[in-house]
């Protein structure tokens, strides 16, 4: 069964039960399902913004799984102390298998599945490109102190991070990758150019912004893009992109190897 938020016009499902049924065909360009026993962390996030708009708009399907459900024991335990000894707390096996069990089994085409982890490869724009054309991501949030291995034997996750810092669980990392795919389907954006113009599309970072006033507290816009001369605002633009990307991040510029997979490739 189906627990419906109060989040009108556009209605998030939490499912809360061990199944399945009823999960929408409706034809959005993606549907990701997110796999959580926090999905409170996830609702107002995505009944704001871009995220919101992407749903209203029929282009995003977003929903929440709460694995805890899936357990079968009197407690509904997800978690177990680790083999070996050692501090912390292990995401056990069972609740998270008949969670995917149930949302997988009558899928056609497999999707694609994300496990949030510290220990995954560097998530960058070239890999939110590609998550933005699937159909279906599946997408398990962790806790405690990690997963059983089995998780990531028996499915096929790409075990992925979004940075080398240890956040509590993957709650915040699942929004950050769906905030990111849903400013990529086109007609989310009201400019579909600006995710074209953001930094890491291209191999430099962005340009600096200005808007209204000119001259804000003696601070004044830089003259050439008041002057009308758009060949001239393009040059100006590229320069400054080309002097940040130099002093903020070289490493883009040099296709450093540090920078993982897609070195070369923002
Ligand atoms: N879970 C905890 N920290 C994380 C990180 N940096 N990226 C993805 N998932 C995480």
């Amino acid at each position: 069964m189906t627990r419906s938020l109060n989040l009108d016009p556009v209605s998030l499902s939490v499912r809360t039960e061990p199944t399945v049924k009823g999960a929408s065909t409706t034809g959005t360009s993606v549907r990701i399902d997110v796999l959580t026993i926090f999905p409170g962390i996830l609702e107002g996030f995505l009944n704001e913004s871009i995220v919101r708009i992407a749903r209203e708009k029929g282009l995003l399907e977003v929903v929440l799984h709460d694995f805890r459900q899936f357990a079968e024991d009197k407690h509904r335990t997800v978690d177990d102390k680790p083999f070996g000894g050692g501090p912390g707390m292990v995401l056990k096996p069972e609740p998270i298998f008949a969670c995917l069990e149930a949302l997988i089994a009558k899928d056609q085409q497999p999707p694609r599945m994300l496990l949030m982890s510290p220990c995954g490869s560097t998530l960058t724009q070239k890999r939110m490109r590609e998550f933005a054309k699937d159909e279906r991501l599946v997408i398990l949030c962790g806790r405690y102190e990690g997963y059983d291995e089995r998780i990531k034997l028996g499915w096929p996750f790409e075990e992925v991070s979004i940075g080398d810092y240890v956040l509590s669980g993957g709650e915040v990392p699942a929004m950050v990758v769906i905030d990111s795919v849903a400013r990529l389907l086109p007609g989310v954006l009201g400019h579909d150019l600006s995710a074209l113009q953001d930094s890491f599309e291209g191999p430099l970072l962005d340009h600096p912004h200005y808007t209204r006033p000119a001259d804000f507290r003696g601070m004044q816009v830089p003259a050439v893009l008041l002057s009308g001369d758009h060949s001239k605002v393009a040059a100006w633009r590229k320069q400054q992109a080309l002097e940040r990307t130099q002093v903020r991040r070289p490493d883009l510029l040099r296709g450093d190897a540090r920078r993982g997979p897609d070195a070369g490739q923002v």
